[in-house]
């Protein structure tokens, strides 16, 4: 892969998870468009990654916001090779089923699920032109059906499932484009959301979306769900 010519987006990539994951691919020579809803925290991100990265504003619900940011992207770099869909909410708290705030169910799938969608829909063709692309939808194992054991973050849980189905079927439809799809759990990082007394720093966390977005020419992986570099159970 020419890490330099290529180009990254990362959705919500201002802090948390996304900030570092936009770091360590600056580190690795790509180029980073810091996607962020607020300009100003876009602007302070760019600054602590460093002359690789680029601001980018960028609200995931918003479907004007989405095209006008990829027309944006393009004009600035000319198209985007890397899309992290990083992005995320986490809002239900301690609701279970079949308990629901319908706002909360909205909101959380319009920005964990939809909003990836929307993303992808607006980069993805550009990706299949070139006939070069990594898409890593950053999800959870709560997303999983395997591992689905309680009513935790229920509109939280399902967003990521239905996240996980997507990067199933788009990586099912890209197939032989040159485009990987593949979908990475950061495990319990410290974060706005992981909290403060989480395990892992968002240096492990980044790592495994990191290692899928810069999947080497020749490497075939797609259509997988990674934790740790390693299969986790759909
Ligand atoms: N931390 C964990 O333990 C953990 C575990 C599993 C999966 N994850 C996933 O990892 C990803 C990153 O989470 P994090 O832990 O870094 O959380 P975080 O610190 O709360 O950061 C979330 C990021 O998403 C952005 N965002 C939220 N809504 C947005 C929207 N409508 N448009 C654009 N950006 C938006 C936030 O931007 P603002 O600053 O504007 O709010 C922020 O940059 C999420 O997808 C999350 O579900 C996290």
């Amino acid at each position: 892969m020419r890490h330099g010519s290529r180009t990254a987006l990362v959705t919500g990539g201002a802090r948390g998870i996304g900030l570092e994951i936009g770091r360590q691919l600056a580190d690795r020579g790509l180029r980073v468009l810091v996607g962020a809803r607020r300009p100003e925290a876009a602007e302070e991100a760019c600054r602590a990654i460093g002359p690789a990265a680029v601001p980018l504003s960028l609200d995931v619900t918003s479907a004007g916001s989405v095209t006008e940011a990829v027309r944006e992207a393009r004009e600035l770099t000319g198209g985007i090779d890397v899309l992290v869909n990083n992005a995320g909410v986490s809002l239900d708290g301690d609701l279970r089923p079949p308990h629901v705030d319908e706002d909360i169910l909205h909101t959380t799938l319009d920005t964990n699920f939809t909003g990836a969608w929307r993303v992808a829909q607006a980069v993805v063709p550009g990706m299949v032109e070139a006939g070069y692309g990594r898409v890593v939808n950053v999800t959870s194992s709560y997303g999983s059906l395997a591992l689905m054991d309680s009513g935790r973050h229920p509109a939280y849980r399902i967003s990521k499932t239905a996240l996980n189905a997507l990067t199933r079927m788009l990586a099912a439809e890209l197939a032989g484009t040159g485009v990987l799809v593949n979908a990475a759990d950061p495990g319990w990082t410290r974060s706005g959301m992981g909290g403060p007394s989480a395990p892992r720093g968002p240096r492990e966390g980044a790592d495994t979306p990191v290692w899928l977005a810069t999947l080497p020419d020749g490497d075939g992986t797609t259509g997988g769900l990674f934790a740790d570099r390693r299969p986790l159970p759909w």
